[in-house]
């Protein structure tokens, strides 16, 4: 049995990606001009959130351009040689290097990307100490395209030696909703609309999440027996996963729960809650608390979380009096 995989979904056109569209419009201009002028295209940064499509769009970007990908990450480029290989062994003209979390690359690899960038040259050490060498190798014309979730931890040289920088939106519920009925036809499911749209207001604006859910929903349906995936049957198995229709996950409820019923809505320091939650500050900080914050749900002050009076009625519970509330410490 062959598992259809998320890369199997992948969309190749920017026809067929979803959403984003003031940065499709932009990026389809841009395909073209570099395809007129039979030119690599300029060097493109894409950030944003995880999971909205980031390395979907690298690969698009070398489908349009009829050109070979090559795929690594800045924590996987841990030498300059490392590199050195990548850009000298593996790259044809117009080809695109796709470098993932790019803010994760070594300084010394960094240095080496901005000839290699800019010139299409590297320059490479042969031999130790005194006798050491450094010749400088031409490289094809490449387009590197990088990725990051935290464009703050990009160096300023490296940032500006892209032409392209480009932001990735949160999804709409209807944008989610399209790109499970597209996996969904892709996976021969019959998904009724508004199940599709269930699944994308559960989905926290990130298609990642959108496609993991229908992945669920569609095994709740053939287990059951049903090849047909109507609302209900969307609801129940989202229930089952313990996904909320806010779309939030028990562990996000726990923490809402933590801060108001422990702490009195707080406000409380990060490491006082971490503890009580048994979790880790940065897993909190990282990867619960942003979408708490962004759904108005918790917010951050200088003395610490308070849970807003949007958490009381997203878990049931009267507001208390105001004590406290949207209090920034200031
Ligand atoms: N896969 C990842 N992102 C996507 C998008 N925006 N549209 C369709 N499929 C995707």
């Amino acid at each position: 049995m062959i598992r259809v995989d998320d890369a199997a979904l992948r969309p190749t056109t920017l026809a067929e990606y979803v959403g984003q569209n003031a940065l499709k419009e932009k990026l389809a201009v841009y395909l073209e001009a570099a395809r007129q002028r039979r030119e690599a295209l300029d060097h493109v940064l894409l950030y944003g959130p995880p999971g909205l499509g980031k390395t979907t769009l690298a690969y698009i970007i070398a489908a349009e351009l009829n050109v070979n990908i090559r795929v690594t990450s800045g924590p996987a480029i841990e030498k300059p040689g490392d590199l050195a290989a990548i850009l000298t062994n593996a790259l044809e003209d117009g080809d695109v290097l796709f470098i993932d979390e790019i803010h994760r690359l070594g300084r010394v690899a960094e240095e080496h990307l901005y000839p290699a960038m800019e010139d299409y040259k590297i320059d490479i050490v042969l031999g130790q100490g005194p006798a050491a060498r450094t010749i400088r190798l031409d490289l094809p014309r490449f387009t590197l395209v990088g990725a990051t979730t935290r464009p703050g931890l990009i160096t300023g040289p490296l940032r500006s030696r892209f032409g392209i920088i480009e932001h990735l939106e949160y999804y709409r519920d209807d944008e989610l909703a399209e790109g499970a009925s597209r996996d969904a036809r892709l996976l021969g499911v019959a998904l009724a609309p508004e199940a599709a749209l269930e699944i994308g207001r559960r989905a926290r604006g990130t298609m990642r999440i959108a496609k993991r859910l229908l992945r669920r929903v569609r095994d709740f349906a053939a287990v059951a027996g049903e090849q047909h995936i109507d609302l209900p049957r969307a609801r129940f198995a989202l229930d089952e996963l313990g996904i909320d229709p806010g779309g939030l996950e028990r562990r996000d409820r726990t923490i809402l729960r933590t801060l108001v019923e422990t702490f009195a809505g707080g406000p409380v320091g990060l490491d006082t809650l971490a503890t009580a939650l048994g979790e880790d500050r940065a897993t909190l900080e990282e990867v619960h608390e942003p979408f708490l914050i962004q759904r108005g749900l918790l917010q951050r002050t200088a003395r610490g979380r308070v849970a807003t009076d949007r958490a009381y009625a997203h878990l049931g519970l009267p507001a208390p009096t105001g004590v406290g509330l949207f209090d920034d410490g200031g």
